[in-house]
């Protein structure tokens, strides 16, 4: 196991959701499960006013642990501070860095510091020019990290101007770009499946695939969070980020060494290779937006996408997209990939399915394309891996039937604790090891591909299909696949595919 050196994180945006929700709860599972360093602090930083007890109080713990007992709970709390920034990101940080060098002396942790930015992105820079005003990205006497939150830019632009302005003051080996994605036990498998197995590689290629599909699907709609969703939609919000990185997953060469660096390169060549769309018929030929409407589920009334607070009553932002294209490369070349996400689907999941092509020659009359070998990498719920495969049916003749063979994570009894993606994202940045974050120029080429499809929409002069909130979005996007194939509208349950299935 590696080391976790003594050390001192700082959370700006601290009074914000994700720290009460993901990261101190991250950080309570890594002391449990004894990951954290013998010196340890944790420092919160935001605009409000809060005394360290009021920030403890926040975030909550003991009614999110009711097994644990309190003293157990209060050791945790005691390494939880808070500072507020009057007001500001872009103030002067001398009692910030006061309160740093304090904590740091106090609690030992030896000069080693990572600072969290849960902040908007338009933040990012003014906070990384003040923390080196302050000598608080300088390594002679202890490393210096900063972990940035998505959304990393709104476009190939603004994203290469994050990155030149962060690099201003941080190395490109200090910064930890999350996609808490990567942090998914799930996808991280991918890697597994692929280069740890026989069965799979030497199929994984055009001369076997015939074509890969992805569905990412929520259940829920935009909630509370109109404002920034109404700016962003379907596609800048998971496409070109979480999706993106699965695609890379799929597409990469098997990188030398399983170094952070070896799989960062292949997954950015992986990136270069995606055919990028910009001709206006090709793009509208091949991707597809939709927004939800109201609708009733289960008896109860669902809000449409327009009626959705701080949402504009005449948006066009997509709440479904629907991506086909190609990868230009020697092992992908034709393999259509199609990929989706959406919001108030029926229900919540996130699977890969790699179809693959007929046999080549038929001997058994009756098996059509519904009978052709898939693979499907369940990343959530119900994690798993399945291999859809044909059976002969008992009785005479050879009538061919799908057969399953399936994989739960489940089924690992007490190794299967899948720790959450901020657990194992943090644990790693605290280890300093970047290989499940995304590097500069991958999130560069992931906006390349992008830009044109949100450019494209933007015209206007593209359809917007709108779709019942519950239902598997807009019609229109069957059109998407060719030939007999279809999107796998998947259950909950890994295996369970037959039907259609509603919200539980
Ligand atoms: C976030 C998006 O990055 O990922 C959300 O901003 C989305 O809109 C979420 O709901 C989905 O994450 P998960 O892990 O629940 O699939």
């Amino acid at each position: 196991m590696r080391k976790t050196e003594n050390q001192l994180l700082v959370i700006f945006g601290a009074s914000g959701d994700l720290t009460a929700r993901k990261l101190v709860p991250a950080l309570y599972k890594l002391y449990k499960d004894k990951h954290l360093p013998e010196h340890f602090a944790v420092l919160g930083v935001a605009r409000s006013f809060m005394t360290d007890e009021e920030f403890r109080k926040r975030v909550a713990l003991e009614s999110k642990y009711l097994d644990d007992s309190e003293e157990f709970i209060a050791a945790f709390s005691e390494k939880l501070f808070y500072e507020d920034l009057h007001k500001k990101y872009d103030v002067d940080y001398r009692e910030l860095n006061e309160r740093v060098q304090d904590l740091n002396t106090t609690y030992q942790c030896d000069n080693n510091i990572i600072f969290y930015l849960s902040t908007p992105p338009s933040l990012f820079e003014a906070i990384a020019k003040n923390l080196t005003a302050k000598g608080l990205n300088d390594e002679r006497l202890g490393w210096k990290r900063l972990i940035v939150e998505k959304p990393f830019g709104y476009s190939l632009e603004t994203a290469k101007s994050l990155n030149e302005g962060l690099h201003r003051y941080f190395k490109e080996s200090q910064i930890y770009r999350i996609d808490h994605y990567l942090g998914k036990e799930t996808v991280q498998n991918i890697l597994v499946t692929r280069f740890a197995n026989s069965i799979f590689e030497p199929l994984w290629n055009r001369d076997y695939i015939h074509h890969v599909e992805i569905t990412n699907a929520e259940s829920g709609g935009v909630e509370s969070r109109g404002g920034y969703y109404d700016k962003s939609g379907a596609l800048r919000d998971m496409f070109q980020s979480h999706l993106l990185q699965l695609v890379a997953l799929i597409v990469m060469e098997p990188p030398l060494s399983a170094n952070p660096e070896e799989i960062r390169n292949e997954k950015m060549k992986a990136l270069k290779s995606l055919r990028l769309m910009t001709d206006p018929k090709v793009l509208e030929e091949n991707t597809i937006r939709g927004q939800y409407l109201a609708s009733e589920i289960e008896g109860e009334k669902v809000k449409g996408y327009r009626e959705e607070v701080d949402v504009d009553p005449d948006s066009t932002t997509e709440t479904y997209a629907a991506v086909k294209f190609y990868v230009d490369n020697w092992r992908w070349a034709d393999v259509p990939f199609y990929v989706r996400t959406a919001k108030r689907m029926p229900t919540k999941v996130t699977e890969v399915v790699i179809h693959f092509k007929s046999p080549h020659h038929q001997i058994f009359k009756n098996s059509d394309m519904n009978k052709d070998n898939k693979l499907i990498i369940r990343i959530q719920p119900d994690e798993g891996i399945l291999v859809k495969f044909g059976v002969k049916v008992p009785g005479q003749g050879f009538a061919v039937e799908r057969g399953n063979l399936d994989f739960y994570y489940e089924s690992l009894g007490d190794e299967s604790h899948i720790m959450e993606a901020y657990e194992r994202l943090l644990l790693d940045a605290m280890q300093g090891d970047a290989t499940l974050y995304a590097r500069a120029d991958e999130v560069e080429a992931a906006w390349r591909f992008t830009d044109p499809i949100l450019d494209h929409w933007k015209k206007g002069d593209a359809k917007i299909y709108g779709y019942s909130a519950g239902v598997w979005g807009p019609q229109h996007a069957d059109e998407l696949i060719e030939g007999k194939s279809m999107w796998r509208n998947p259950c909950e349950n890994l295996a369970d595919d037959a039907g259609y299935c509603v919200i539980e």
